[in-house]
């Protein structure tokens, strides 16, 4: 729990969409927080009052320093980070060196300033093709584009910075985030936006149809299954770690997912539920690299943090967006 004889916790990329909601669980506990955040991808508004934001690009290793030397953080919850996969083919020096360049800066700063606690947002992407209905972290990681390579690769850092220098970090390899808070008043706002649950809800608004990409997959109704993971479960998941971490817990590599599989077939179908209007769709051929399943054997993070999803129901997490979408469009 929060200490009021406590620094405060540096939570980068946290005007961004995951981040915002960590921010928001932190803050309803009672701990101080820091939001360094160059506001690429987020959102001033999804700053709380109260909250500093310290806007500067992590690519400024002077600056990160000297962020991080002005007070005496307790711990860094690293958020920030490009992560379009499509994107990430195209522009792979943006994000090595967004991703990767800035992470060290970020790191580098720790070390420098004698913060050994750090929470790193993961993803599943790291696993690649596994062609496995169900994924668990022993397996290899072996990521198929730069996005997940760049996530890789910081996995690594975190696991030598570690072992040298007792840095101690949890790597938190989030399947689909997706959701909003129950009363609306914040969600995902991505632009340009690329998950399925707000493009759903889109299609189902505008009437515009929305592509489905992959059919024919060796799945129960040919489409892609995914594990979609309520946001707010996975900020309730990041204050775990943060707890475990001071307890003086050495860290991990966790998959965080609810462990069940929604076909992207089944989304819309709850999108419609949900809404009561229809998703019109067109089918499109199947993307490179994105495989049949990516679900998560979710047992690990469940002892290492008690950590289980309060919200895992697809209804549950499209319901939440739908009002978020509704309010914000
Ligand atoms: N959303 C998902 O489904 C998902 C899944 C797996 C992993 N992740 C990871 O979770 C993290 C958050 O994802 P999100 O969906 O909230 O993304 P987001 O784009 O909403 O948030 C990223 C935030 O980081 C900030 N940022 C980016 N580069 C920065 C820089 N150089 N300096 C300072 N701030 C910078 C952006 O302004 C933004 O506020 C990312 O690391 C992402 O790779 C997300």
């Amino acid at each position: 729990m929060a200490d009021d004889a406590r620094g405060p916790v540096l939570v980068t990329g946290g005007a961004g969409y995951v981040g915002s909601f960590a921010v928001r669980a932190l803050r309803a506990r009672g701990e101080r927080v820091v939001i360094l955040d160059d506001l690429s991808t987020g959102h001033r508004a999804h700053v709380p009052e109260g909250v500093p934001l310290v806007e500067i690009d992590l690519r400024d290793a002077d600056a990160v320093q000297a962020v991080l030397a002005a007070d005496e953080f307790d711990a860094v919850l690293h958020f920030a980070a490009n992560a379009y996969v499509g994107e990430s083919v195209r522009e792979p020096r943006k994000y090595w060196e967004n991703n990767v360049g800035c992470t060290l800066n970020l790191l580098g700063a720790c070390l420098d300033q004698d913060v050994r606690r750090v929470v790193f947002s993961s993803t599943c992407t790291v696993y690649g093709e596994p062609g496995l209905p169900s994924l668990t972290e022993d397996l290899p990681v072996a990521p198929v584009n730069p996005y997940g390579r760049t996530k890789a690769a910081i996995e690594q850092v975190l696991g030598d910075y570690g072992a040298a220098y007792g840095l101690r970090s949890y790597r938190l390899r989030y399947f689909n985030a997706a959701g909003a808070a129950a009363d609306g008043s914040l969600g995902e706002l991505h632009e340009p936006e690329t998950h399925l649950v707000p493009l759903a809800l889109h299609a189902a608004v505008t009437g515009a149809p929305l592509r489905v990409f992959g059919t024919d997959y060796p799945t129960p109704d040919g489409t892609c299954v995914r594990d979609y993971v309520h946001v707010e479960d996975l900020a309730d998941a990041h204050v775990r770690a943060l707890d475990r971490l001071r307890a003086g817990a050495e860290g991990a590599a966790l998959n965080l997912g609810t462990g069940s599989g929604t076909s992207v077939r089944e989304v819309l179908e709850s999108v419609e539920r949900v809404s009561g209007r229809a998703v019109p769709t067109i089918d499109a051929p199947r993307r490179p690299g994105d495989p049949p399943f990516l679900v998560a054997a979710p047992g690990r993070a469940q002892s290492e943090l008690g950590w289980s999803p309060a919200q895992p129901g697809i209804d549950a997490i499209v319901a939440s967006a739908w009002r978020w979408h509704s309010r914000s469009t």
